[in-house]
């Protein structure tokens, strides 16, 4: 069952009471301290799909590293990019690289409203939603996946989020909710609330300033409602092959997961002789669970030449950008070798 739709009253009643909890409950964030929306931006591209401790040191190192939209505008690809290594989705670092240099070209400068913000690259409505209402104090409310959580707990919403009529739902929602006076405040406040009372798991409903007003108090953990994507498991083989006190790696190309970034080759049966099996290394990559088997190898012919591989040490490692699974296998190769 799903309860009705909040009145404005009602509405009303549970704003008051979440602007009230975010006052005394607010954790003291390195971006709540700046009001410069180059900083702004980058902590919301950093905090998609990325919890505040782990953003906390990148954020940090970012902004010295690239302090102004033109500072990150002028910076190489490379260096964009192993700024944000182990971070993850990789694609965002080159959106927020993308948006520097459309604002770096357009003056040095965001625009103050919707239509700008979402006119320029890497901005969906999400980013423009929370640059817009924390930077420039613009009514847009914010919908991401903890706003979803507290907003389909509040009113027993049972619809799957995964599917498009949903979000175009709990946007209205969310919309209703905002604090139009003071949309900063309300957008973070309602994220704070998902990020540290209302939980996926074991939600704090005994302390939640909405708990009066919320149809999926006793039943909490049944929402949100989301079809699940069925993971497949995936083996791969990936080769390691040495030279002296060096290791062949490669930059992943343009159109591969993880373009721009280094790594140990894939075994290749044509081209390489396989040895010993050194480590076993499992993963998630989207929708799958890899097993990856990490074995010495021996090219069969002559080693391949071009600007993309390098031989390198481990020391030489620490320089580049390296994919997640392949950075603990650098880090296990340096350890064997002082070990
Ligand atoms: N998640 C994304 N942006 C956030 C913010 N500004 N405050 C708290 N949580 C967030």
């Amino acid at each position: 069952m799903t309860s009705s739709t909040p009145t404005e009253k009602q509405w009303k009643k549970l704003r008051t009471s979440l602007a009230a909890w975010y006052q005394s409950a607010k954790r003291d964030l390195p971006w709540r301290r700046t009001n410069d929306p180059y900083a702004i931006a980058v902590s919301e591209l950093m905090l998609q799909q990325t919890q505040v401790v782990t953003v906390i040191p990148y954020y940090g190192r970012w902004l010295k590293a690239f302090p102004t939209w033109r500072a990150l505008a002028e910076a190489p690809e490379s260096a964009v990019i192993k700024a944000w290594e182990g971070l993850g989705y990789y694609r965002r670092a080159r959106n927020l690289h993308a948006l520097a240099k459309a604002v770096a070209e357009a003056g040095g400068e965001l625009p103050r409203n919707e239509e700008g913000l979402r006119s320029l690259p890497g901005i969906g409505p999400y980013t423009a939603a929370a640059i817009g209402s924390i930077a420039f104090g613009l009514p847009l409310a914010v919908l991401d996946g903890n706003v979803m959580r507290v907003l389909t707990r509040l009113l027993a919403l049972s619809d799957d989020i995964s599917r498009p009529q949903t979000r175009a739902k709990l946007q209205e929602l969310a919309d209703a909710f905002l604090d139009r006076k003071n949309p900063s405040d309300h957008n973070q406040a309602v994220m704070e609330l998902g990020a540290t009372v209302c939980l996926p798991r074991n939600p704090m409903c005994l302390i939640c300033p909405l708990s009066a007003g919320c149809a999926g108090r006793d039943h909490a953990e049944d929402f949100p409602v989301k079809a699940r994507v069925a993971t497949e498991k995936r083996k791969e083989t990936v080769a390691i092959l040495r030279h002296g006190n060096r290791f062949y790696c490669e930059e992943v190309p343009e159109g591969k997961p993880w373009h721009g970034l280094w790594r140990f080759p894939d075994f290749d049966p044509e081209r390489m002789k396989r040895g010993e099996t050194l480590a076993t290394i499992r993963y998630g990559i989207t929708k799958y669970a890899v097993t990856m088997e990490v074995v010495e190898a021996k090219w069969k012919g002559r080693s391949p030449v071009s600007m993309a591989v390098r031989y390198l040490t481990t020391e030489e490692m620490a320089e580049f950008a390296f994919a997640a699974p392949h950075r603990k296998l650098a880090k296990a190769l340096s350890i064997k070798k002082a070990g």
